[in-house]
């Protein structure tokens, strides 16, 4: 039997449609791992942050039982601080049945570590947050059940973590885009909050859903050594190194990886988990994100410099997408 051009194109068409959307994001984890070398950590021991970020949860590709199954997969990533980034429920149409915020975040539970689980809120969890958006105030949803598993919500707060020796400062800024109002509309982020809860010289670690913050960085701010983000789920659908739909960074700047500015300050963008707006991910399997914050070492300054020469050979062969916030994750 011989096929038919159309049939191969039916197969093809079929297989890519199995593949992204429902392999890809259903059945793919990835362990993305970072070692982030600071002068200001020497003498400290290293500390290893495990996040979960844009979980989505929902069906079809995130059931309650699934969301069990990475938590237990986070855990045994032995991290030190465990946090949570934001975007905990399913965010396309094409989601099913009734994935309650509180049944999700009763399973987040489980995520621990011995110096705590520490959160910050998403966009989605304002947008579908229904009383929210009419009242145009907080709290919303899911900080409400964060608050009620004893997670604290690191909303324009810092916390101290660990002690003299070991500890550092976690920043989080409430969520920069609480409203679908694109990139100007009103941000409930206080950055300079944050940072005034912090009374001492030890490293500071910020955690922000978004990760347009990166480029607002003032001179107040030149002692957070490192950004951690997520949202963008690395552009979710990526083709050819680039994603053409979903890029969800207002500056279209920070997809997905470690990004290093002139002052060298880090960020991280995790590709998260879940999906949003199409119920699909190519060629970005969803992903627990790793760090390792540790005194520098020749191995992560050799990491640190080639991610900072990559982006700028991307940036200076125009390569880095620009233009408005892609469909709106
Ligand atoms: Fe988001």
């Amino acid at each position: 039997m011989r096929l038919k051009p159309l049939h191969l194109g039916m197969a093809a068409l079929a297989g890519f449609g199995a593949y992204s959307l429902w392999w890809e994001p259903a059945m793919m984890m990835n362990v993305a791992r970072y070692r982030v070398g600071l002068e200001e950590w020497r003498g400290r021991k290293p500390m290893r942050l495990v996040i979960i970020s844009d979980l989505h949860a929902g069906w079809p590709h995130i059931s309650l039982n699934r969301v069990s199954r990475i938590v237990d997969r986070a855990n045994a990533l032995k991290p030190d601080v465990a946090i949570l980034l934001g975007d905990y429920s399913a965010a396309h149409p094409f989601t099913w049945g009734h994935t309650g915020k509180r049944e999700i975040i009763q399973r987040l539970k489980a995520f621990t570590a011995p110096h705590g689980t520490y959160s910050v809120i998403g966009n989605h969890d304002w947008w579908q947050d229904a009383k929210a958006q009419l009242s145009r105030h907080g709290p919303v949803e899911a900080e409400r059940e964060l608050r009620v598993v004893g997670i604290p919500v690191l909303n324009n707060r810092s916390v101290r973590i660990g002690d003299e020796k070991t500890g550092f400062w976690l920043a989080g800024v409430d969520e920069q885009r609480p409203f679908d109002e694109g990139p100007d509309g009103e941000g409930m982020d206080d950055l300079e909050a944050a940072l005034n809860e912090v009374t001492d010289d030890a490293p500071i670690v910020l955690l922000a859903h978004e990760p347009d913050l990166f480029d607002h960085l003032g001179k107040a701010s030149r002692r957070v050594s490192l950004t951690i983000s997520g949202h963008t789920h690395g552009g979710q659908i990526r083709v050819r190194g680039s994603a053409p739909l979903i890029m969800a960074s207002d500056n279209e700047k920070w997809s997905h990886g470690r990004y290093d500015d002139e002052d060298g300050r880090a960020l991280i963008v995790s590709a998260g988990i879940g999906c949003s707006v199409l119920p699909m991910r190519l060629g970005v399997p969803p992903e627990l994100t790793v760090i390792e914050l540790c005194e520098p070492d020749p191995e992560t300054e050799e990491e640190a410099d080639e991610a900072e020469e990559e982006f700028e050979e991307l940036e200076s062969e125009g390569k880095l997408p620009t233009g408005p916030g892609g469909l709106g994750d």
